[in-house]
């Protein structure tokens, strides 16, 4: 879109040389203190910047609705503030020195052009709740990218566990060879693991996806707001009603959807660690492409899975978010409290991290080398003596009695192994589900209407 110039010069000149805080009076502030409750806000908050502009559009427009602004001033705070958002686009957009976070750099941008429309713009509102609108905005988004992700790495398994149904591997338990497993199962049962996660992301994204627009400081506002309006401009799926209740989510909406993060993570890191295992020589069940690999400054034969193991620090990590966010926010009554603030540090690059270690599973998974030749490897053997026990008892010999003598057979070094595999019932390795897998999987991510959200967006940015 293309920047509008300004006619305002001489009014941005007069206010360029006012104070940056929004509440500053008549003393000025310690600047350790400053330094000390601002934070990291001046470069955290540079996530949230769109945001802050899309929902200052819908809350403009709504204010010109009560009559609180006139169409001439609404529709220059939209021209500016559509210019600020190409601004940061272009990532050029900076929260300036003195100034306290991103709510305060729009409205100084805003006053510098516009003079005292700019300063009308926070009428009915207040930073709790424009922060409170900023991270619903930024999630929901941010949740779209990592369900559009999860479901991703999720089609990468169902096809791996297709095209490997018929080769078999040993299946562990106590990390002791147990019982025929298989490739199809093993990429499956990873992509199940992925649908279940995504009940999680639907649930955070549902929660996530109403408005706190209104209730200002977090007891609304004799201003007759029309909250309605907001929340259909913002293509939220309804409000947060209750005032209180409205600001009570923050930390408690981040919190739920750390949980969501945390159970993608918790798969990923689970699929990492096997990966690494069964990549190792004494596995050798799979082996990544070389150029996922790295090397060694001083053995020359290496080629390590830093990869997956990087992929399952970040992921265990991710685990800790919703206890971290516990302990920022557990012991705070109603009401707003600056420790909520802290919240931001933890929670907003969560969402790069999940992103960045999804996209390298994906990566590596539609790459993987699997072994065809594992079974002829004879410390596997053992690992068909179920089958062999079956085999004897559906023949008509006792359960009991079979497991026995086909144990004493191992024991006497005389076992040898019929090494098919006659798995037939639902999830097994002969009938792997994966039909119906896909079906929860695609039935969870289609019931979220990401569409009307980004129509909304692009909507108020005249897009
Ligand atoms: N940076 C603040 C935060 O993230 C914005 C809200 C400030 N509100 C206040 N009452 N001091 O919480």
């Amino acid at each position: 879109m293309a920047r509008s110039t300004s006619p305002r010069n001489t009014v941005c000149t007069i206010y360029m040389t006012m104070a940056k805080k929004l509440w500053e009076k008549n003393t000025t502030v310690n600047p350790e203190i400053e330094r000390f409750t601002v934070g990291r806000d001046r470069e955290l908050d540079l996530l949230l910047a769109r945001y802050d502009v899309i929902g200052s559009i819908a809350h403009s427009t709504m204010l010109q609705s009560i009559g609180l602004l006139t169409q001439e001033e609404t529709e220059s705070l939209h021209c500016e503030l559509r210019n600020i958002y190409s601004t940061i686009e272009d990532g050029a957009f900076v929260i300036e020195d003195g100034v306290e976070d991103v709510h305060s750099q729009v409205e100084l941008m805003l006053t510098r052009c516009l003079g005292d429309t700019g300063k009308k713009i926070h009428s009915g509102r207040s930073r709790n709740d424009q922060v409170l609108v900023d991270l619903k905005l930024f999630t929901r988004n941010e949740l779209q990218e990592v369900c559009a992700a999860v479901k991703g790495l999720f089609d990468a398994l169902i096809e791996q566990s297709e095209k490997h149904k018929e080769i078999l591997l040993p299946g562990y338990t106590h990390l002791q060879v147990a019982m025929p497993s298989s490739f199809g199962l093993w990429f499956g049962a990873y992509a199940e693991s992925l649908a279940d996660d995504m009940l999680f992301l639907q649930a955070a994204y549902r929660m996530c996806n109403r408005n706190p627009l209104g209730s200002a400081a977090g007891y609304g506002s004799s201003f007759p707001l029309n909250r309605t309006m907001t929340t259909e401009l913002l293509g939220f799926d309804s409000m947060n009603y209750n005032v209180v209740y409205a600001q009570m989510g923050r930390g408690k909406c981040e919190k739920n959807v750390a949980f969501a993060l945390a159970s993608v993570a918790g798969t990923l890191s689970k699929m990492a660690f096997d990966a690494c295992m069964f990549n190792s020589q004494n596995f050798g069940f799979v082996k990544l492409p070389a150029e996922c690999t790295t090397g060694s400054s001083i053995m020359p034969h290496k080629k390590n899975p830093d990869v997956f193991e990087i992929m399952r620090a970040k992921c265990n990590r991710l685990q800790a978010l919703p206890m971290d966010i516990t302990m920022i926010m557990n012991n705070l009554p109603s009401g707003y409290f600056r420790d909520l603030q802290v919240i931001k540090e933890l929670f907003l690059p969560a969402f790069a991290d999940i992103k960045e270690c999804l996209s390298m599973a994906t990566y590596i998974i539609e790459r993987i080398e699997v072994n065809k030749e594992i079974l002829n490897d004879s410390r596997y053997d053992t690992m068909f003596s179920v089958e062999e026990v079956n085999r004897l008892a559906t023949e008509g010999m006792p359960f009991r009695d079979a497991y026995k003598k086909v144990g004493l057979d191992i024991e006497a070094g005389t076992f040898t192994p019929h090494k098919e595999v006659h798995h037939t019932h639902e999830g097994s390795i002969g009938n792997l589900c994966n039909k119906e897998i896909r079906e929860i999987m695609y039935r969870t991510y289609d019931e979220m209407d990401f569409q009307k959200a980004r129509d909304a967006e692009q909507t108020l940015l005249g897009r």
